[in-house]
């Protein structure tokens, strides 16, 4: 897949790994579709790029993903790339889970990547290809104490994404999916309940979002299965474990 002409939506583009995603691909010469509440964020970032629009969105309500990409269709014709980025964390015990939390990041993290891929998958196969990027997290990759429902989510987002990838080859639409570490972005500001495990991260510094999306654009131009971006603990031994807190 090519970036350059190519339509792009990413959802959570109001900051962080979706911002950085939607900068890099327009920089590649992507047309890019923002999907995001904070409409002031994603207009904002629509106004400094060529050929971007926004559109804001809940991506827990599934009328407004179907008119998420109806609209990226009206506006350029065809969605090549679908980055399902948006998610939240819920970082507590899960003696403490709250069934209210859970049920929310579960539609953001695992309901909305679905319903967007559903919505995408007939425009791609009509066109004859396409790509999806799913932004899973590395702490699905591993058994991380306090961190049980958000990772469930993101390990149910796996399995979509791996099985739609083989349920999609015969389409010409690569399905891949991208695992950051911690990455200095909102999430931990905005999580659903709960804080960092740990408190204060002492580890090595986190990714910046810009490695994340280089990442991401890796994936949409190979098509590759997956990527992981693993913390540097510089070989500290028994350090790795926290590599996604
Ligand atoms: N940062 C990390 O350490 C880390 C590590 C592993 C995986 N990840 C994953 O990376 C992805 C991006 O996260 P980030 O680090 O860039 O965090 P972030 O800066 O907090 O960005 C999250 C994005 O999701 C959007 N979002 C949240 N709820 C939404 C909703 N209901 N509808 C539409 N959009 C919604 C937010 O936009 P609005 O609030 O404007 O709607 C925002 O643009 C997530 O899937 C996260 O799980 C992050």
């Amino acid at each position: 897949m090519k970036l350059d002409g190519a339509v792009v939506i990413v959802t959570g583009a109001s900051s962080g790994i979706g911002a950085a995603t939607a900068r890099l691909a327009s920089a590649r010469g992507a047309k890019v579709v923002l999907a995001a509440r904070r409409l002031d964020r994603i207009a904002e970032l629509a106004g400094q790029l060529p050929n971007a629009f926004p559109v804001q969105t809940d991506l827990r309500d599934p009328d407004q993903i179907r008119r998420l990409v109806d609209s990226a269709v009206v506006r350029f014709g065809h969605v090549d790339v679908l980055v399902n980025n948006a998610g939240q964390g819920l970082h507590v015990p899960l003696e403490h889970v709250r069934l209210e939390d859970l049920r929310a990041v579960t539609e953001l993290n695992f309901y909305a990547p679905l319903l967007a891929m559903q919505a995408v998958i007939p425009v791609m196969r009509k066109q004859g290809g396409g790509a999806i990027v799913n932004v899973s997290s590395m702490t699905s990759r591993m058994v991380l104490p306090g961190v049980g429902g958000y990772s469930a989510t993101k390990s149910g987002l796996n399995m979509l994404s791996a099985v739609a990838r083989r349920e999609l080859a015969g389409d010409g639409i690569a399905v891949s999916t991208v695992y950051p570490s911690v990455t200095a972005t909102e999430f931990h500001q905005s999580l659903a309940a709960g804080a960092r495990v740990g408190g204060g991260w002492s580890g090595p510094p986190p990714h910046s979002a810009e490695k994340v999306a280089e990442a991401i654009l890796a994936l949409i131009e190979s098509g590759d299965e997956e990527t992981q971006l693993t913390q540097d603990w510089g070989g500290v031994p028994g350090r790795g474990s926290q590599a996604d807190r």
